[in-house]
């Protein structure tokens, strides 16, 4: 079931004012390294991320991938060991202590995998939701409070403890808690992962809905396949590093028939490196280092020992390096990691 959130009432029009073009999540080859009893361990390897402003994004990988540890990081409860993180212009690397409690309260909002974790059990779900208004001195909070239950369907339940709600219920409050404030950015790691599958495809609806109405800006960490149906952009990270995305769009042909269309992308950071997906990496047994190949319009890569195809002869064959045809070359493989752009040619088609 999916519920039609009601307008958001009188605070829809502070959240939906115009924003600044720069992105709302822009992390730059960070890297957070734990170290426990001597051994290092490196949860973040210089991943890269974008999330524009208003966006919905979903973040999914495997277990240790680095998931926590990055939301962790955009929260402010953790410190990258290096890199760049910021978040609607803050630089979490070097926010001072107060700047980072305002940043807390008023610039992320946040929800956890347990329920528990996220309401308070002695306060009903309307003085939950007003709790943080207290402290930021917002006025008529149990209006806002009211409205922030009704846009999440849950109105029902403001009188309620935390342990008179069902799961879905109390993450459903505590979407409305992480956004009482009208944070610019709304975190949530695995918000779903103690329900059900019908209740998690409820709660994921809601977060989409939220991010509709509100326009805050939306990161989603969740192993809920069907996350898929209610987010654009899936965002995967491996190893610490975000490697792949898949963006999802509608397309409506002539006759107006609608088509969905998933396209996946290799995340490319400053230097050119990008990892290959895993499937494409075993389909060719690629392994070591992989030839390339310079195309007019792409990238050729090749298991080590085979010889390239020649690209497209003509006009646009050449276009914007002038060279006569494909430029082999081998290249490391770092894992799955190829670096493309490390090299440039000359018009022999000679590396530089
Ligand atoms: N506080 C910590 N101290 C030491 N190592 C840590 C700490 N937090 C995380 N790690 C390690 O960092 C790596 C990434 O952990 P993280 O919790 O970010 O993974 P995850 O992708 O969220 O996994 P899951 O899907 O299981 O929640 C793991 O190897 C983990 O053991
Ligand atoms: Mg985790």
């Amino acid at each position: 079931m999916t519920t039609q959130p009601p307008a958001l009432g009188r605070h829809a029009s502070a959240s939906a004012a115009p924003r600044p073009a720069s992105p709302d999540i822009l992390c730059r080859d960070l890297v957070r390294i734990f170290v426990t009893e001597g051994i290092e361990v490196q949860a973040l390897q210089g991943l890269n991320l974008r999330v524009e402003a208003g966006e919905i994004v979903a973040l999914v990988g495997a277990s240790g991938s680095g998931k926590s540890t990055l939301l962790s990081i955009l929260s402010g409860l953790d410190r990258p060991t290096g890199g760049t993180a910021e978040v609607a212009g803050a630089d979490l690397l070097t926010l001072g202590r107060r700047d980072r409690v305002r940043y807390q309260r008023q610039t992320v909002g946040f929800v956890w995998q347990q329920a528990a974790r996220n309401l308070l059990p002695y306060l009903t779900a309307a003085q939950n939701v007003a709790l943080p208004l207290t402290i930021t001195r917002a006025p008529d909070r149990r209006g806002r409070a009211l409205d922030l239950l009704d846009l999440l369907g849950v109105a029902h339940c403001e009188d309620r403890l935390p342990s008179q709600m069902s799961g879905g219920q109390q993450q459903r409050v505590a979407i409305a808690v992480a956004v009482a404030n009208s944070p610019r950015v709304l975190l949530a790691d695995e918000p779903t992962g103690e329900l059900d599958e019908a209740t998690s495809a409820e709660v994921l609806e809601m977060l989409r809905a939220v991010n509709a109405e509100t326009g805050v800006t939306t990161l989603i960490v969740t192993h809920d396949p069907t996350v898929s149906e209610h987010v654009a952009r899936t965002v995967q990270i491996r190893d610490g590093r975000t490697s792949t995305e898949v963006l999802r769009r509608t397309e409506t042909d002539e006759h107006g028939t609608e088509r969905h269309v998933a396209e996946e992308f290799a995340v490319l950071d400053r230097v050119g490196r990008f990892q290959l997906p895993p499937d494409f990496v075993e389909s060719l047994d690629l392994r070591d280092r992989v030839r390339l190949s310079l195309e007019p319009d792409h990238v050729g890569v090749w298991p080590d020992g085979s010889v390239p195809v020649p690209g497209p002869v003509g006009p646009a064959a050449g276009a914007g390096r002038h060279r006569p045809g494909p430029v082999p070359r081998h290249a490391a493989a770092d894992g799955a990691t190829a670096d493309v752009t490390a090299e440039s040619t000359d018009e022999t088609g000679e590396q530089r």
